[in-house]
């Protein structure tokens, strides 16, 4: 059992680079179903959840080359198969692309339902499934895996969502960019990470307009041809290092960022008492006064990102004063509270709110991850809190930070990723 030790206390100093975008990882591995040449992808993040797609496009029968540590090369001319219904799609919430990329590609698509994050309520994807149905395929769930077929082949239309969905928006750009004629996404979502998934299928000669706005134009093309693609820098990394810092203290530089993608972050920041300096493409984020109490509410961009809000609690727990802080994304996502009260942080959760009442320290204890930005949150917590914390089912912290042990160690922390044996060896060995 793999766990993190933090001695907490200290504050950071120093510089950290940040990595590709995991979420738009996520979507353009499969994107490349869609192409018919190599498709080089550089900047890519070394996390977990990057690892088991890229695993999923070989055991399909993708070609996958590793150039570098942050580059592969994809090649899925070959590719014969539209079902994946391996144990590996329920790992990871992503493999829901495989659905449009598939449909996009062969008209058909069979793929087991996705796993990933459970922040403890329901994940629909009754709009990407509307979406599908409105370009013309069939869809169907049977004993855990989605069906789709589109006969006739897709054709474009107009689709409104009914909610502002990142899945859904990046899931219908793949199944529409090969389609006949128009199709135009309305209510679309406009994270960094859509517009880059569609600046990846135009470099590979797609014709996608107003990524980045609430209205997508897809035309059909008849063919993507093969190129080199740079994945832009991860938004919710580099958000969580500028966070760290403004827990513990100390003065950091940020690199690698694009910081217009980061001035949602910003904002909460510098309005709970740190210093923003905005350079072309990193950020340092500073904080020497005490830390001021908020109100937030999670948006989709640009507003306060979801994938930050745990994180932004950890600090909030040492404010003076009273935050309060609205979950506007998803339905539930404070299972990670029980955990810092365990630390001494002063939170009630009613429904979508948490109020946090700041107390002037944390102590550190033994904690759990229990999903990817609340194991975040932990190791915030446990960076700014007096004495040791321990923190168990990390595997879920390392689906989405690459080399985070080392990124902080270079930052002053005193952080370990230590290995302990199951109890059951232990006792064999006994
Ligand atoms: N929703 C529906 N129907 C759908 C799809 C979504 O009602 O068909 C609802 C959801 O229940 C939720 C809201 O719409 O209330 C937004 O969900 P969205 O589809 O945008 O989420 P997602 O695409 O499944 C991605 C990220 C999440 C991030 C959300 C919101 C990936 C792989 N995941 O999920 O990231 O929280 O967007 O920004 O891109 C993470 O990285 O830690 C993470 C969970």
């Amino acid at each position: 059992m793999e766990k993190f030790v933090i001695h907490g206390g200290k504050p950071l100093f120093g510089e950290v680079s940040i990595g590709g975008a995991k979420n738009a990882a996520v979507a353009i591995i499969p994107a490349a179903i869609l192409v018919d040449g190599i498709c080089r992808v550089e900047n890519l993040p070394m996390v977990r959840d990057v690892s088991i797609q890229l695993q999923i496009l070989q055991e399909l029968g993708a070609g996958v080359r590793r150039i570098s540590a942050s580059t592969v090369e994809i090649d899925c001319r070959h590719l014969r198969t539209c079902g994946a219904v391996s144990e590996l799609n329920t790992r990871l919430r992503a493999s829901y692309y495989l659905i449009g990329a598939f449909l996009g590609r062969f008209r058909r698509a069979e793929v087991r339902m996705p796993g990933g994050c459970n922040f403890g309520g329901v994940r629909p994807i009754d709009q990407h499934w509307k979406g599908f149905e409105a370009l013309g395929a069939k869809m169907d769930m049977r004993g855990g895996i989605i069906y789709a077929e589109a006969e006739n082949g897709l054709t474009g239309d107009s689709i409104y969502l009914d909610v502002v969905s990142v899945g859904a928006t990046m899931n219908i750009m793949l199944a529409a960019a090969l389609a006949a004629g128009q199709t135009i996404i309305e209510n679309a979502a406009k994270e960094p990470h859509i517009v880059d998934l569609a600046n990846f299928l135009n470099s590979m000669g797609a014709d996608i307009m107003g990524a980045g706005t609430d209205v997508i134009k897809i035309r059909g093309v008849s063919r993507l041809m093969g190129g080199s693609y740079s994945i832009i820098p991860d938004q919710i990394e580099a958000g969580t290092y500028m966070t760290a810092v403004a827990a513990t203290g100390g003065s950091i530089l940020v690199k690698n960022v694009i910081p217009k993608h980061l001035e949602c972050i910003t904002a909460k920041l510098e309005e709970l008492g740190a210093e923003v300096q905005e350079y072309d493409d990193s950020i340092r984020v500073t904080r020497s006064n005490p830390i001021r109490k908020l109100q937030v509410k999670t948006l989709p961009y640009p507003g306060f990102p979801t994938d930050m809000q745990p994180q932004l609690a950890a600090v909030l727990c040492l404010a003076d004063g009273t935050s309060i802080v609205t979950e506007g994304v998803w339905e539930n996502r404070y299972r990670y509270v029980d955990e810092l009260r365990r630390m001494g942080a002063k939170i009630q959760v009613d429904g979508k709110i948490a109020i946090i009442e700041g107390v002037p320290s944390l102590s550190g204890a033994p904690v759990r991850a229990c999903d990817l930005r609340a194991g975040a949150a932990m190791v915030i917590a446990g960076l700014a809190a007096k004495g040791v914390t321990e923190i168990e089912e990390i595997v879920h912290i390392e689906r989405g930070y690459e080399d985070i042990v080392d990124k902080l160690r270079h930052l002053g922390a005193d952080v370990q990723r230590v290995e302990e044996p199951e109890p059951d060896l232990i006792q064999k060995a006994n």
